[in-house]
Order: C-alpha cells, then sequence, then structure tokens
C-alpha cells in the first residue's frame, strides 16, 4: 500500500509528503487527528518545502555578492539607518506598491548589505530578483547594443521584480551608457521596484552620467516614489581599526 502510494507522491511531485508520511503515520498512530487535520499538515508542509526550494533557486540566479539578512546588520553601529524602517521595508510592500528604495552614504556603511538583505527577503517570497553593479550592468547594455539585441535585453531586465544596482557613482558613465541606463530605468518606472545605493549626492549626479539632463531624468523617474535612506555614520570595515586606534591613543594617554 505504501508503495503504491510513494508512486502517487512522485507522480506529483510532493516530495515533502514523501519524506515525512512514515514518521508521520508512526507519530500519529496514538492520537488519531481528523482527516482535515491530516490533510492541512501534510499539504502545509509540502507547500514551505517548496517555497524554500524556489526562494533558493532565486536566490542563486540573483547574483549576489553575499548572503546577509537585517538580522546581520549591527542597528547599534549605524544609528542615521532606522531598523524600524528597515524592518517594515522587509515586509516587502514596496514591491507590490512599485516603489524604489535608495541607499546614499559613504564607502562601507551598509548599504549593499542592506540591498542584498531586502533582496533575499524578496526572494523568499517567491520575487524575481536581479543583483547587478552599476559597471556591469553599462557592460551589459553596451554589449547588447553592440550586438543589435538591446531591446531584449531591456526586456530582460525590466522584468525583475526587484533590480538591484550597486555602486551608482563610483565610477563614470558615458553619455551613450547614460543613455541606456535611463531607457531601463524608464521601463521600469511605476512597473517595478528598484533598489540602488551611491555614494555621491544626487547634486553630483550629472557629473556621474556625464550630462545633467539624463541624469534629471534619471532621478526624476527613480525618486518619483521612493525611499531615499542616508546612511551618514562611519565605515563598519574599519570599525576594528578604529577601536584599535582609540585603544592605542588611550595607552598612550596613560
Ligand atoms: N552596521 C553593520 N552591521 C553589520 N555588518 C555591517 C554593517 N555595515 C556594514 N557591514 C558589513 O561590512 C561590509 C561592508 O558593507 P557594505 O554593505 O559592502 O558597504 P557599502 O556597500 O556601503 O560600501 C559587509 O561585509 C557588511 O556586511
Ligand atoms: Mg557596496
Amino acid at each position: 500500500m505504501i508503495e503504491e502510494l510513494n508512486k502517487k507522491l512522485d507522480i506529483l511531485e510532493l516530495e515533502k509528503i514523501k519524506e515525512i508520511l512514515p514518521d508521520y503515520i508512526h507519530s500519529t498512530s496514538k492520537k488519531i487527528p481528523t482527516v482535515t487535520e491530516m490533510l492541512n499538515y501534510l499539504i502545509s508542509e509540502e507547500i514551505k518545502s517548496k517555497d524554500s526550494k524556489a526562494a533558493e533557486g532565486i536566490i542563486k540566479s540573483a547574483n549576489f555578492p553575499f548572503r546577509k539578512t537585517i538580522d546581520d546588520y549591527d542597528f547599534s553601529f549605524q544609528p542615521s539607518v532606522s531598523e524600524n524602517q528597515l524592518r517594515e521595508l522587509g515586509n516587502l510592500g514596496f514591491i507590490e506598491n512599485h516603489e524604489n528604495i535608495i541607499f546614499v552614504g559613504n564607502p562601507g556603511t551598509g548599504k549593499t548589505h542592506l540591498a542584498v538583505s531586502l533582496g533575499i527577503e524578496a526572494a523568499k517570497h517567491r520575487n524575481s530578483v536581479y543583483f547587478i553593479t552599476c559597471h556591469n550592468l553599462m557592460q551589459k547594455l553596451n554589449k547588447a547594443q553592440k550586438e543589435n539585441r538591446l531591446d531584449k535585453q531591456l526586456q530582460h531586465l525590466a522584468q525583475y521584480k526587484l533590480l538591484i544596482i550597486d555602486e551608482i557613482g563610483y565610477l563614470p558613465v558615458d553619455h551613450q551608457g547614460s543613455n541606456l541606463f535611463f531607457q531601463l530605468i524608464a521601463r521600469r518606472y511605476m512597473t517595478k521596484s528598484t533598489i540602488v545605493t551611491t555614494n555621491m549626492p544626487f547634486s553630483r549626479w550629472g557629473e556621474v552620467f556625464s550630462d545633467n539632463t539624463l541624469a534629471s531624468a534619471v532621478l526624476d523617474r527613480l525618486l518619483h516614489y521612493s525611499y531615499i535612506i542616508r546612511i551618514t555614520g562611519n565605515s563598519y570595515r574599519i570599525k576594528d581599526k578604529i577601536v584599535e586606534s582609540d585603544s592605542r591613543t588611550n595607552k598612550y594617554n596613560e
């Protein structure tokens, strides 16, 4: 009987139910649950398992540089970031509302960390996510244009529920690149969410995009429905060095 059932579970690809069924049958032999309870338990476990497998798949193909969560972020080190706001963003209403998030701050303040953590949260809820640095994005778009497949490439990048563009401003974008960047942002405007991180204040985006008009057009669409999170604290990367030099100073003073 159980073999026959297993075959049918295979046909329906109900792997989790197949896996937990023997133990479940054993554990319910003393206190028999109702049919509804039984089905509810087994099907819930199957859904949970399928959800986490799907999330794993999205996370693998999302191209994240590392895997960090909101819980891994030390908010006490960076008081300019509101933990409540980040946790609220982690509920993903911004994706439903097609809103953008812009992290602005100096290197090492955790912009990429927070962007990735929201990306992982989005993936866990089965939203398609893709992470790319601004520099790599420009290479991708320029290459697509050279190979006469720009439209397809833009279409592809426009379909992600969440696109994370990291490190705007570290390297300048030439005029043609800025034009392509604008086209992508314009396609995603009001239909999909984009998270960007930048070390550059908006007043200097004209320099980044080699063109004030294009920079304004990009900013206009990015900022219209958006959350701007400015991180003003120190770099986490050199926090130990700061502590070290502090303690050295203390010793020197003693
Ligand atoms: N407040 C923080 N709490 C915990 N880890 C942090 C924090 N800020 C940054 N980090 C860690 O420091 C490193 C640099 O952060 P990152 O997000 O890459 O900075 P940015 O993108 O702003 O340059 C990463 O490993 C990140 O996880
Ligand atoms: Mg970064």
